[in-house]
């Protein structure tokens, strides 16, 4: 069935395509001469995978490089296992990268540096030398069969990759890795490569990635290609990307629009099309529910009201995951506020955490403090061992802070000064969660079971 429409959909497209790629002879053999893969000409160095749609049956192509670097960017794919021709997939949709001409923050202050405030332009700063002349190009495939490997190629001069659909099911074989606050310096590729050796199905980076604070082009660049070098697993399959926003990815940090997201909006509008929160269902089984902290949207009001809907809808996920990027229970920042101002996490702490304990979501995933966290199992603030949520993450894939220690924060269970990614393993309906360091050393290991859905927030129900 599938490969009916497809095989009509590849003799629908094959003549534009033999048109535009000087193919003489296309419906003799079902396969386009594609070029030798020693002699390929095309090789993206930004080439990436995510997701607009469910995981389970499609996949999203992208890579940021010049329009002229590309003879035809039309994919090319099939199933691997079948051994069929190929299948002419979408033609890319095309964005200009943008160009921004001078640096309104500070520059990075080095790997270990904390967040780097928003300063105003100084005016002897050296101009933007950002790349100039990129474009950002996107086609999503779509009526993917579940758990298959496909391979893929762009136009008829590239190399072949190779992607997995998800699976219909979560089995024991389905863990990913999550973590924030990358940047783009040694400790960020080193735990690129400890999050790839896991092999996982995706990676979670729920923000700050390269730090490029909306201004710097080349930062969200190098993020990208620092990301396509290393994130292939053992089977030589690219690892789907899913992001969330952080403050480092918007001009002016906080109380924004997507437009000040200047990089991130480009190339993640796949799935934050309307808005800068959105939620990525995987099948029946997982859903992400991934949450702007009020970088491009309010934490209370539109946000809330579409959270409590959207938790409320998914009661029925074997796994239900919150992602947020500053943290409710921080392990670094103060959590109190001071006079009007709100301490770190205390408005999501009064919006948020209550519907996450009355919708029983089943772990949060939270970074900005630069440090690793997990938090004691909370439910209305209080410890409860029985039901209450697991806070996770804390933000060091590639940035460090030392954290509070939990006799000053009793909220916090561990802490640690450590650069670290998270590898979740799901199975059945509870989720291990192994803390790798950026040597591969596991720093923690923690398990979290099946959670009540709708339940009263601060009862405790066994
Ligand atoms: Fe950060
Ligand atoms: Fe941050």
């Amino acid at each position: 069935m599938q490969h009916g429409s497809n095989r009509r959909h590849f003799l629908a497209s094959s003549v534009s395509l033999a048109a535009s790629l000087g193919v003489s002879r296309l419906f003799g053999q079902d396969v386009p001469k594609i070029t030798p893969e020693g002699e390929k000409r095309f090789k993206p160095d930004s080439l990436f995978l995510t997701w607009q749609q469910d995981p389970t049956t499609t996949m999203t192509i992208q890579w940021i490089g010049q329009a002229k670097q590309v003879d035809e960017p039309t994919i090319l794919y099939r199933d691997r296992g079948k051994g069929d021709g190929w299948i002419i997939g979408p033609s890319c949709k095309t964005t200009a990268f943008p160009v921004v001409e001078s640096a309104s923050v500070r520059p990075e202050r080095g790997a270990d540096a904390g967040e780097a405030a928003t300063k105003p332009a100084d005016p002897t700063a050296p101009k933007y030398t950002g790349p100039t002349d990129l474009t950002i190009f996107r086609a999503e495939l779509t009526k993917l069969s579940p758990g298959t490997e496909y391979e893929f190629t762009i136009g008829l001069s590239a190399p072949t990759y190779r992607f997995r659909t998800m699976p219909t099911k979560a089995t024991k074989a389905f863990h990913f890795v999550s973590g924030g606050d990358v940047g783009i310096g040694a400790h960020a590729l080193a735990n690129n490569k400890v999050a790839a050796g896991q092999d996982p199905m995706f990676a979670l980076v729920a923000g700050d990635l390269g730090y490029d604070n909306g201004v710097n082009g080349a930062t969200a660049l190098k993020f990208i290609q620092n990301y396509a070098a290393t994130m292939t697993d053992s089977q030589g399959r690219l690892i789907p990307l899913v992001t969330c926003l952080g403050n480092h990815e918007v001009r002016g940090s906080y109380g924004k629009t997507l437009k000040e997201a200047t990089f991130f909006t480009p190339l993640f509008n796949g799935l934050y099309a309307d808005t800068s929160y959105a939620t990525l269902d995987f099948g029946d089984y997982l859903s992400l529910v991934l949450l702007d902290t009020g970088h491009c949207a309010k934490i209370a009001g539109e946000q809330t009201a579409w959270l409590e809907k959207t938790l409320k809808d998914r009661a029925g996920k074997a796994h239900l995951i919150a992602v947020d990027h500053v943290p409710c229970y921080p392990s670094y920042r103060v959590p109190e506020g001071k006079g009007d101002k709100f301490g770190t996490g205390e408005e999501q702490r009064k919006n948020w955490c209550p519907l996450f304990d009355k919708y029983g979501v089943d772990v949060v995933l939270e970074h900005h403090d630069h440090t690793f966290k997990r938090t004691r199992p909370l439910n209305d603030g209080k410890v409860d061992e029985a039901t209450g949520i697991t806070y996770l993450g804390d933000g060091s894939w590639g940035k460090l802070r030392i954290p509070k220690t939990p006799e000053l924060r009793p909220y916090l269970e561990e802490v640690s000064s450590n650069y670290h990614i998270t590898m979740h393993r799901l199975e059945d309906e509870q989720r291990f969660h192994l803390a790798f360091g950026e040597t591969g050393k596991v720093l923690d290991v923690h398990r979290t079971g099946k959670k009540p859905r709708n339940r009263t927030p601060g009862v405790t129900t066994r």
